[in-house]
């Protein structure tokens, strides 16, 4: 059978399956369990909930707990590549925790190509990106989701706010890393009202960077081309 709430499809009548779905279900309802840690390292506060740090010289079960944050979003965002991985040692992350459950996530890692502008000259088809120098690693922001019990309290502003200011850049040139959702796209334009930069790993990647693929759509002239 398939869960209405939760849509994972699992056996009634195999109780590791059972029990498989009853986590599942409840981490679907209310994120991932996040206990604190003595050594966890606290980035900011608000609103009932803190913002941790997680990268590569992070405990491995805190990379776990991220992987599987990262899960969690992706089955709403829907991305065809795994969101975090425990072993990356170029990804790091910013968690917000409420509640003891991690709830909403920010993952970081290195781009080489920036394109940065006004909206309104995001251009027609591929996108001029420029390199950037290898050093100092120029770091955007891959990933932003937030639990949809946890929406509209302004976690996701504070999430990009942190990044920012770990980075040392302000938000119009923070790197976002493209494709987007139609919501993603829609709270950068609130967050960077003025001016966006999109960043890329490879070059490669600038073919997913059409404006229509900002919007959420796929051009086929564009993918013909
Ligand atoms: C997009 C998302 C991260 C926003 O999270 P959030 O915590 O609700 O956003 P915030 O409360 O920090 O919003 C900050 C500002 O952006 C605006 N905003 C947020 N989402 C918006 C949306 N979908 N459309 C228009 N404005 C939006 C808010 O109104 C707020 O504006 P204000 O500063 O004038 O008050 C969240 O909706 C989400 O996780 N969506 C699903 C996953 C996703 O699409 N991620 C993007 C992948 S590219
Ligand atoms: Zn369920």
């Amino acid at each position: 059978m398939r869960c209405e709430t939760c849509h994972l499809s699992y056996s009634e009548s195999d109780p590791l399956e059972r029990r498989r779905h009853r986590v599942f279900h409840d981490q679907f309802l209310r994120g991932i369990p996040w206990k604190p840690w003595k050594n966890e390292r606290v980035l900011a506060t608000g609103g009932g909930f803190r913002v941790v740090g997680v990268d590569r010289s992070s405990p491995k079960f805190l990379r776990v707990r991220t992987r599987k944050l990262g899960d969690l979003g992706n089955v709403e965002t829907g991305f065809d590549c795994e969101i975090f991985s425990e072993y990356s040692v170029m990804q790091s992350a910013l968690v917000s925790v409420a509640d003891d459950r991690g709830v909403a996530l920010l993952v970081m890692e290195p781009v080489q190509f920036v394109w940065t502008g006004r909206w309104e000259d995001i251009p027609r088809n591929r996108i001029p990106a420029r390199p950037v120098p290898r050093k100092p690693r120029r770091i955007g922001c891959s990933f932003l989701w937030v639990h949809p019990r946890w929406r509209g309290r302004r976690i996701a502003a504070i999430l990009c706010d942190t990044a920012c200011r770990l980075q040392h850049v302000v938000r119009e040139d923070m790197p976002w890393m493209p494709p987007f959702t139609e919501e993603g796209r829609r709270f950068l334009q609130v967050y960077c009202p003025k001016r966006v930069t999109f960043g890329w790993q490879e070059e490669l990647r600038q073919f997913f960077a059409s404006p229509l693929h900002l919007a959420g759509e796929t051009d086929p002239e564009f993918i013909r081309e």
